[in-house]
């Protein structure tokens, strides 16, 4: 069965749990797109170049709690402008996508460039504010010096970042469902979600 699941949004938006919570329960292998990004933007910070980096990207290299920091996801916004590193990055995501036994990816431009054929598109997103304050709540719990102002501003710089970009830049494909999850609980959001997949699934 081939059947791909994209969801997109900005950082923080609660992507990554909904992809998680909903390929658990549907049975579909999951790829989070930013670790790929976050991967290159942590090489490079220990001085390797960006596109090298993305070319001889390996698994090894997708490990690690340091890529959870706000360092590293600064830093993967960065790499993630560059044109020959998303190139890079896009067969191996493309392969994924459509794998047999479905799967669900969540990034940026997963919708849009990576599997504009996708059977479910979705794009979690929520005000700056209530992503910033979960994103700090998130870093404080795992003992991050953090402020609330400093997580909203880099919240910000991100979102400025990824959606002006020339190449794949964050928007919702013209086909996805929008799932605000300002107001939402995280039960809440995830069966929004798995409500869009059961809709389209093909049994
Ligand atoms: O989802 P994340 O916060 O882990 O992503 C880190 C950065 O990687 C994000 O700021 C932009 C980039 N990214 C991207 O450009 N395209 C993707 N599909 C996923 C992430």
């Amino acid at each position: 069965m081939i059947f791909t699941v994209a969801i997109d949004g900005p950082a923080a938006a609660g992507k990554g749990t909904i992809s998680k919570a909903v390929a658990a329960r549907f049975g579909l292998a999951h790829l989070d797109t930013g670790l790929l990004y976050r991967a290159v933007g942590a090489l490079v910070l220990a001085g390797a170049d960006p596109v090298v980096a993305a070319r001889t990207l390996n698994p090894a290299d997708l490990e690690g709690d340091h890529l959870r920091t706000p360092a590293v996801a600064d830093a993967a916004s960065k790499v993630a402008v560059i044109p020959d590193v998303r190139l890079a990055l896009v067969d191996f995501q493309r392969s994924f996508a459509r794998r047999d036994g479905g799967a669900v990816l969540d990034g940026r431009d997963i919708g849009t460039v990576i599997c504009p054929q996708a059977e479910v598109k979705l794009y979690v997103t929520a005000s700056a504010e209530r992503r910033a304050d979960r994103r700090y709540q998130e870093l404080v719990g795992k003992g991050l010096d953090v402020t609330p102002q400093g997580v909203l501003d880099d919240v910000r710089a991100r979102d400025a970042r990824d959606s002006g970009r020339d190449t794949a830049p964050l928007k919702p494909a013209e086909d996805a469902i929008i799932i605000d999850t300002s107001d939402l609980s995280i039960d809440e959001a995830v069966e929004r979600a798995a409500a869009a997949i059961a809709a389209k699934w093909p049994l």
